[in-house]
């Protein structure tokens, strides 16, 4: 398993002093890429609050069975169905004796043994030595381990209690590492991406407007790809039901004007912009005060150009790199290359989109791109269809080298990188 396959995870968190690493482990996980959610157990909370977990994990935490109350709105059988990864960490004796006799009396019981056959799940016990030596628990863990529960430590050292001896809980980051593999690297160690994503709402009137059919996913996907690489990231995201990734900053906006203002007030302090937003060309005119009433048989809408922000982006003097998206129906590089001229950026990332296949694209999963550089010696890259973050991993794995170059090359203005000249005068 890969931090590329971006895994849901359930964090289980019982009664230890261990549990105090738990919020580590989440992190752990989440720079990896993983979605997270966690459940404790009531003796968990003797030792941490659910409000940690919450915030590092960027959901509510879900702690009761049977409870209409569910923070998260999710029961244990939607919880056991969700997760493709239950870790249960720490797995205090008691826990691990409960996980192996097949209990369902309280949540995280409940999901480990709701869990279907697919799923990955895993203990890393934490506990006394004494407890740990135990037959009782040789015999529980010997159980989980026939049923397929891997079993993950436990480490040996001092121990809270004083003792010295094997009980320690494996440490967050080896946790996560041996079910997910290695952190990704840090290839955007302090850039700050300003990505745009979604389509733009241009209003007619209080309850209508113009519009297009993107879902956002290419931009939020490379937010998260970005913030995994361990870029701090902006977002500025027109109207979407996406959630914005943990992590990620995120500034909503309806209009291209509007999206233009939040861009420019956040471009001066980044060192990359992503435009992948699809934004309106056009706009009406005039915006109605009131909801227009139907009349005629026919009726006219004027439409004035929208700036362009990818644009402006790119014209501004020691402004970040800049990596614009051109979804193209035909002449596809043609058309691309076009544009990469016309709105002076570095690299435009030409959309392999298909007659006819525009929907498939604008809202699914998966993309392709070729990427052409304003740099003349740089050559076209051509990246294959692929799931959206696993195609923003890619393009970030090709950008990074550029903007590395370009910063040792000197501030916001251009290195020697051959990413292009000096920018001043475009
Ligand atoms: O719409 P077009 O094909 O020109 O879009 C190409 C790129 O320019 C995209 O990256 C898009 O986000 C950006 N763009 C923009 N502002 C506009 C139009 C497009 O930033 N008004």
């Amino acid at each position: 398993m890969s931090w590329h396959e971006n895994k849901r995870v359930l964090v289980g968190v019982s009664g230890a002093i261990a549990a105090y690493k738990s919020p580590a482990l989440v992190r752990c996980l989440v720079q990896r890429g993983c979605e997270v959610r966690v459940v404790m157990t009531r003796a968990a909370e003797q030792f941490i609050t659910p409000l940690t977990l919450q915030a590092v994990s960027g959901h509510p935490v879900c702690r009761h069975l049977l409870s209409a109350d569910t923070e998260s709105g999710m029961g244990h059988i939607e919880l056991a169905r969700w997760a493709e990864v239950i870790v249960v960490a720490p797995a205090g004796a008691d826990c691990i004796a409960r996980l192996a006799h097949g209990r369902a009396d309280d949540l995280l019981a409940a999901v480990v043994l709701a869990a279907a056959g697919d799923v990955e799940v895993a203990v890393a016990p934490a506990m006394n030595r004494q407890m740990w030596e135990s037959p009782a628990t040789q015999r529980n863990l010997a159980e989980l381990a026939q049923r397929g529960v891997r079993i993950i430590g436990p480490a040996a050292g001092d121990q809270a209690c004083g003792e010295t001896g094997p009980g320690r809980m494996t440490e967050p980051d080896d946790i996560a590492a041996e079910l997910i593999g290695d952190a990704p690297p840090l290839l955007l160690d302090g850039v700050e991406a300003l990505i745009t994503a979604g389509p733009t709402w241009e209003a007619l009137d209080p309850v209508r407007g113009l519009t297009n059919r993107s879902s956002g996913k290419m931009g939020y996907a490379l937010a998260r790809a970005a913030r995994d690489f361990g870029a701090r990231v902006t977002l500025v995201s027109g109207p979407v039901t996406l959630d914005a990734p943990n992590g990620v900053r995120r500034v909503d906006v309806g209009s291209a004007e509007e999206m233009l203002e939040a861009v420019m007030a956040e471009a001066p302090a980044a060192d990359w912009f992503i435009g992948v937003a699809a934004v309106a060309d056009y706009r009406p005119a005039r915006v109605a005060a009131h909801k227009i009433a139907k009349k005629d048989a026919r009726m006219r809408i004027e439409l004035v150009r929208n700036p362009d922000i990818l644009a402006a982006v790119a014209a501004m003097k020691r402004g970040p790199f800049t990596l614009g998206f051109a979804a193209e129906t035909e002449n596809v590089i043609a058309h691309a290359r076009q544009k990469l001229t016309s709105k002076g950026v570095d690299v435009m990332a030409a959309n392999q989109v298909g007659s006819g296949d525009a929907g498939d694209v604008l809202g699914g999963d998966e993309n392709a791109v070729t990427l052409l550089h304003k740099a003349p010696r740089r050559g076209d890259v051509a990246l294959e269809k692929t799931d959206k973050y696993r195609l923003a991993v890619q393009i970030i794995e090709h950008i990074a080298p550029l903007l590395a170059a370009r910063r040792r090359g000197g501030g916001g203005g251009r290195g020697n990188d051959g990413t292009g000249g000096d920018r001043s005068g475009a």
